[in-house]
């Protein structure tokens, strides 16, 4: 799928991330959202126009990260932890913001970005929607989203392994829509997922390098779910 003006979009507004390796972090990150998206998409019977709206929210489910990068990424000691996640959930309305601004994207995929963290049981935010008052597009990204978040190295830990990730999210399955996650799982267990595989790998491996260099290395244990 061709996501090339995407990535433009995300590498210039990257330039405000702290280093490089945020920045190649936050596109594989879309990456394999986008990726996976596509094709639970496709495991559900939609059509080809959904799934290319899918993958493209999916790559830029997070653009409005960048908007605080400061804030998010950067190394700031003036910032309280509690306060940067009330930043961090500030991210799918910026989002909005920046998509309107671009000009290029529907409705329906401003949507699903705006919702990407709405729970299926209400819990989620930024509007605490529930069930299928979520967008569809939205309930399909939050599966991918988490699934792509334990599978990836973070500052704080390392990645969880594939099983791991779908145990962990079988435990709070109340957070998705069933046939959403059951079309996932059908999706991880098949042929096909061979290539999100290997993107999978090459930023866990691109990821671990990084964290190799001098500085904190990234350790088990904290389950880090995407913010
Ligand atoms: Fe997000």
């Amino acid at each position: 799928m061709d996501l090339e003006r995407e990535r433009q979009l995300i590498s210039r507004m990257g330039t405000q991330l702290p280093g490089e390796a945020d920045l190649q972090d936050f596109c594989a990150h879309g990456e394999i959202v986008s990726a996976i998206a596509a094709l639970v998409a496709k495991a559900l019977g939609e059509d080809e126009a959904f799934c290319r709206e899918i993958a493209v929210a999916g790559m830029l489910h997070d653009i409005g990260k960048l908007e605080l990068a400061d804030v998010i990424y950067g190394h700031r000691d003036d910032i309280m932890a509690v306060e940067r996640s009330k930043y961090v959930r500030m991210h799918p309305a910026l989002g909005i913001d920046v998509l309107r601004k671009e000009g290029a994207y529907s409705e329906e995929v401003i949507s699903f970005i705006a919702n990407h963290h709405e729970n299926f049981d209400g819990t989620g935010y930024p509007n605490h929607l529930e069930g299928e008052e979520i967008p569809y597009g939205a309930r399909i990204l939050r599966v991918c989203d988490v699934f792509a978040a334990l599978v990836s190295n973070r500052r704080y830990r390392s990645a969880f392994s594939i099983d791991t990730a779908i145990e962990m999210m079988i435990d709070d399955v109340k957070d998705y829509d069933m046939k959403v996650f059951l079309a996932f799982l059908s999706v991880v267990y098949s042929n096909e997922f061979a290539g999100v595989r290997d993107m999978i790998n090459r930023a866990q491996a691109n990821a671990a390098l990084l964290s190799s260099q001098p500085g904190e290395p990234p350790h088990a244990g904290d389950r880090g779910l995407h913010a």
